[in-house]
């Protein structure tokens, strides 16, 4: 069964709180753009792509309110930095006011070409995956992470559908755990077999011999190939390289950003401590700890062995 993490209903957008998931599927009503706004930067819709397309429909939502487009802009904008496709598709929206296009449609484009370009990415990538496969991915990048599909699990969903046998680690990705929460549910739902793995077990499982290839997606790509992904990619990419594990990057052209150049041209998203001290209101750790919450890391292009687009595979 295909998951769908939001819907366009003409006047409001419905959203899946992931944040509810795996527990509830509770549905948001945004019938407002700071709404939306707010729904991106507490992470009740998550993942570059699904942040992109919900934030071309809040955008058709304030323009639509007569609110000052640049206040919208603005708004929508400072919500989570790294994420290269919210940009992206915040300033199609922008270029698509100001050119007196219908924006509506601007922003439903902006949906199915990214539909259309994970089923590609799926098309491309299931041929990297060998039969029999034991795929270990980090996050989620599924339908919850995009317009549906998904970019490194649509990839894995490819080859699960063209009857490759393919078996799934899923990182449990501390803090936010977007892994055992999302991409398990997401798994579980289509049959898919997975183990959920905490991430300091993945090194152990790649000496074993127990992985044939990593999967991840990017947040933000810049031109010469660096990669901003979930915290812990970076390390992934260490383990998978000492391991001679090859280890894959998926993402549309939507999250390449052609402005930027080395790492250091990518600004890295630091979170709110308390992310990491609890867990559901829970106390993990001593209230007085400090604790560092940076939700993106960056590999660079030695560390990749290919980059999977809905075009090409690069190898960096
Ligand atoms: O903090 P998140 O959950 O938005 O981070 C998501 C990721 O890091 C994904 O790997 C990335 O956005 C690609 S999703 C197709």
């Amino acid at each position: 069964m295909e998951v769908k993490a939001f819907y366009w209903e003409g006047s409001f957008l419905r959203l899946l709180d992931q944040r509810e998931l795996p527990e509830r599927e509770v549905w948001l009503r945004l019938d407002h753009y700071k709404k939306v706004a707010q729904a991106i930067k507490d992470m009740a819709v998550r993942g570059a792509p699904a942040i992109g397309c919900v934030a071309a429909y809040g955008f058709l939502l304030g323009v639509k309110a007569g609110e000052d487009p640049k206040v919208v802009y603005e708004t929508l904008k400072n919500t989570r930095p790294t994420a290269y496709n919210l940009f992206w598709a915040l300033d199609r929206m922008k270029r698509a006011l100001e050119l007196g296009k219908n924006i509506e449609e601007e922003a439903k484009a902006i949906e199915e070409e990214d539909y259309r370009a994970n089923k590609r990415i799926g098309q491309i990538g299931k041929e990297l995956i060998p039969e029999g496969a034991k795929v270990l991915t980090h996050c989620n990048t599924g339908a919850l992470a995009t317009a549906g599909w998904g970019t490194a699990l649509g990839v894995i969903r490819s080859a699960h559908y063209s009857g490759k046998k393919v078996f799934v680690w899923v990182d449990e990705t501390r803090p936010y755990l977007q892994g055992s929460k999302l991409t398990a549910w997401e798994l579980l739902k289509e049959g898919i077999p997975h183990k959920i793995i905490t991430d300091s077990t993945a090194g152990y499982l790649m000496r074993k011999g127990l992985v044939d290839c990593v999967l991840v997606g990017a947040d933000r790509i810049t031109k010469d190939y660096h990669v901003a992904n979930k915290i812990g990619t970076y390390a992934l990419s260490v383990l998978s390289k000492s391991h001679r594990i090859p280890f894959y990057v998926v993402a549309p052209k939507s999250t390449f950003d052609m402005n930027s150049h080395g790492e250091d041209s990518i600004r890295i998203e630091e979170r709110s401590q308390e992310e990491v001290k609890n867990i559901k209101g829970i106390a993990i750790a001593p209230k007085d700890s400090p604790a560092l919450h940076l939700a993106f890391d960056i590999t660079p292009p030695e560390n990749i062995t290919a980059i999977i687009t809905e075009e090409d595979i690069i190898k960096p």
